[in-house]
């Protein structure tokens, strides 16, 4: 059993092999997601819609990141775990390390991932230069809804999506290891990928890019808000939650998800 790590990540990406992500909030799914071989589990703090029922991410807060971190943890012996820097939990970097330390001594988590361009950088060298590894987390960006006013497509323009190409590569330069890139076209997520030694995530980013994530809700087919439109319901036509799991590891694997009707 070997232990993904940062380091088998950029190999990864090197070699042009898919990373699976999936996010995990609780050690039964951790465990059956880790055994269908998803690389990387992200406890996300979509928790807060998902499993909490509210409408944004905004109320979860560091304790409950914290607490459903430890449960994904224990169940994992191989899985990299990344856990959510919730929102309005690291406004200042030494409050962000704070929080990262909180996430990792507490909640076992091996990364931490925050939310933002330009305005993180300087967070992100605080916390890399500490020991702390980063996700970034650029595009569509949940904590900031009630700027964007909606779960819309971002980086259409020519002036945002220079922003990103820019933004990505100072959070690369100030450390982040790691990419998540949200609901952002895909000849746009796939330079910024090109561009970038750290291994860029997509979700709603198309195909060109080193892996993708889902929420686990949504690839189930079981999200209270319904299904995203880049979404898969990998339930349908399985034979059960293992099975689903499996098929969507191989489909992210031989690029057969995401399909262009689930791209932008
Ligand atoms: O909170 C979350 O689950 C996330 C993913 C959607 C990337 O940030």
């Amino acid at each position: 059993m070997n232990k993904i790590t940062i380091t088998t990540l950029g190999r990864m990406k090197a070699e042009g092999e898919k990373i699976v992500v999936l996010t995990s909030y609780d050690a039964s799914f951790a465990r059956l997601s880790e055994q269908a071989g998803v690389d990387v589990l992200l406890v996300g703090d979509s928790l807060g819609m998902v499993v909490q029922g509210h409408e944004s991410t905004l109320p979860v807060t560091v304790s409950e990141m914290v607490y459903h971190s430890a449960n994904v943890a224990r169940a994992c012996e191989r899985a990299m775990i990344v856990a959510d820097m919730p929102f309005m939990s690291h406004g200042t970097p030494q409050q962000a390390l704070d929080t990262a330390g909180r996430l990792m001594k507490e909640g076992g988590a091996h990364m931490v991932k925050i939310e933002g361009g330009a305005p993180q950088v300087e967070t992100v060298r605080h916390l890399t230069e500490r020991a702390v590894p980063v996700c970034a987390h650029l595009g569509l960006t949940p904590q900031s809804i009630h700027q964007l006013g909606a779960y819309r497509v971002q980086g259409r323009d020519a002036e945002s999506a220079t922003r990103m190409i820019e933004d990505a590569a100072d959070l690369q330069a100030a450390g982040a290891q790691m990419l998540v890139l949200e609901c952002v076209p895909t000849l746009l997520a796939n330079e910024i990928s090109r561009n970038l030694d750290i291994p860029v995530i997509g979700i709603g980013a198309g195909p060109d890019v080193d892996g993708q994530v889902l929420v686990l809700y949504d690839m189930l087919g079981i999200s209270v808000n319904g299904i995203p439109g880049f979404a898969r319901d990998f339930l349908s036509g399985a034979e059960g939650i293992p099975d689903a799991l499996s098929r969507y590891v191989a489909a992210v694997r031989s690029v057969d998800f995401p399909a262009a009707k689930h791209s932008f």
